[in-house]
């Protein structure tokens, strides 16, 4: 945890909005999944969806992890970073085949998610480039339906039920099937949800006679809400490796275990500083209005996520319901009838666990500057991404 004087260092030393991040929390994370999971051959492919600053890849990088990938340019950061092809799967959705030619000239592992695509990479490599499949297992699970990913309904990954047509594909064109895949959500605490779809993937392993990996995803579930848990990483370890044992004894196959966590790794690492601009008290509600919006941290309003916002620069102040509302120019609310020690303008505004979705997610809308990011490492902060400014938006804009 950072501690308060910390964070108001940083927003005084670089201004607001701004997000942080702190190195040894990142660090911590990743050395509690490798903790969890000891008993499984597993490897950890950090979603850098999540978070892409290649500062904080570089974290995972030093610290033994691969990296998954969905945009062939999340596959050049990676490589920047330092990540070498091997440790880099690129999982994309709904993407052409350019972009995975373009994915297999840098020889990195490749996730298919599509019938047609498969076809097409079949017939184009043959069995010279083995590749991952995706499926779709049929699990309604994750923290709510935007990012509930593994259910018959979405988009994501083929069918459990079409793998006969992935075995067509297999004998027409040769194709070689060295992994299964498998993500069914984001913020998944139930550990039964992730030994279910252990088991439907184990059970079609049967069908691919050149399986090295299982790859279960990620959406290990990051508490929240001040009474929330996250998903028990021990217990699920524990879980996993024994459905794995018990798979080993009855079929003598052994596979690689392969993880893809987003939020788990960055999310707690991250803090969001805003500054109140203005408080108003209407007939229904006080609103405490900030120099940021849903352009800069849009999971309230678009997942209807909570994170949990203290007034740090008044710590002692009355306690006062508010409604805290952004600067964008339509309904721009992070929070709803929330307890936080007085405002007053200029008082600075703290986020919790903003690391994942958070600036990644951050836009210009409203020709606003995206925040500067900072890192907070060995004892100092460091600016990893400077805030943009008005020659940053119109960079790229053709004038006459
Ligand atoms: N693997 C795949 C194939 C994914 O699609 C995702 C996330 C992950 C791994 C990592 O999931 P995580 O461990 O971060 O839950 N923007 C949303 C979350 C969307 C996640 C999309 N896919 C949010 O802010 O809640």
């Amino acid at each position: 945890m950072l501690s308060t004087q910390t964070l108001l260092t940083a927003a005084n030393e670089f201004g607001t909005p701004l997000y942080v991040y702190d190195a040894s929390n990142i660090r911590l994370q990743y050395a509690t999944l490798k903790q969890a999971f000891r008993r499984s051959d597993v490897k950890i492919f950090y979603a850098c969806k999540a978070l892409t600053n290649v500062n904080i890849l570089k974290i995972l990088e030093q610290e033994g992890s691969g990296i998954d990938c969905v945009s062939i340019n999340e596959v050049k950061l990676a490589m920047k970073a330092g990540f070498t092809a091997k440790r880099i799967i690129f999982t994309p959705n709904s993407v052409g085949f350019d972009e995975y030619l373009e994915a297999t000239a840098l020889k990195v592992n490749i996730n298919i998610d599509n019938l047609s695509l498969l076809e097409e990479f079949g017939h184009h490599f043959g069995s010279s480039y083995p590749v991952i499949i995706r499926l779709n297992p049929h699990i309604m699970a994750g923290g709510n339906i935007k990012i509930s990913t593994g259910h018959v309904d979405s988009k994501f990954g083929i069918s459990i039920e079409q793998v006969d047509l992935i075995r067509d594909i297999m004998e027409r064109t040769n194709i070689t099937v060295k992994g299964l895949h498998i993500h069914t959500g984001s913020e998944i605490k139930d550990l039964e949800v992730f030994v279910k779809g252990l088991e439907l993937v184990l059970d079609q392993t049967k069908h691919f006679p050149d399986l090295a990996i299982v790859d279960l995803g990620g959406g290990f579930k990051v508490p929240y809400k001040p009474d929330e848990v996250g998903t028990d990483m021990e217990a699920l370890g524990q879980k996993l490796a024994d459905t794995f044992e018990a798979f080993e004894q009855s079929t003598g196959k052994k596979f690689q275990v392969w993880f893809e966590p987003g939020k788990f790794l960055v999310s707690q690492s991250g803090y969001f500083l805003v500054k109140a601009n203005i408080t108003k008290q209407g007939p229904s509600r006080t609103f405490v209005g900030v120099n940021s919006g849903f352009n800069h941290l849009i999971r309230p309003m678009f997942y209807d996520a909570y994170h949990k916002i203290t007034n740090i620069s008044n710590p002692d102040g009355e306690l006062k319901t508010y409604n805290i509302v952004g600067n964008i120019c339509e309904t721009d609310t992070f929070a709803w009838d929330r307890e936080l020690n007085e405002v007053r303008p200029n008082d600075i505004i703290l986020f919790n666990n903003a690391g994942a979705y958070g600036f990644e997610m951050s836009s210009r809308f409203n020709s606003r500057n995206r925040p500067a990011e900072v890192l907070f490492t060995n004892g100092s902060l460091k600016l990893i991404r400077r805030r943009e400014t008005l020659e940053d938006i119109l960079e790229g804009v053709v004038l006459d």
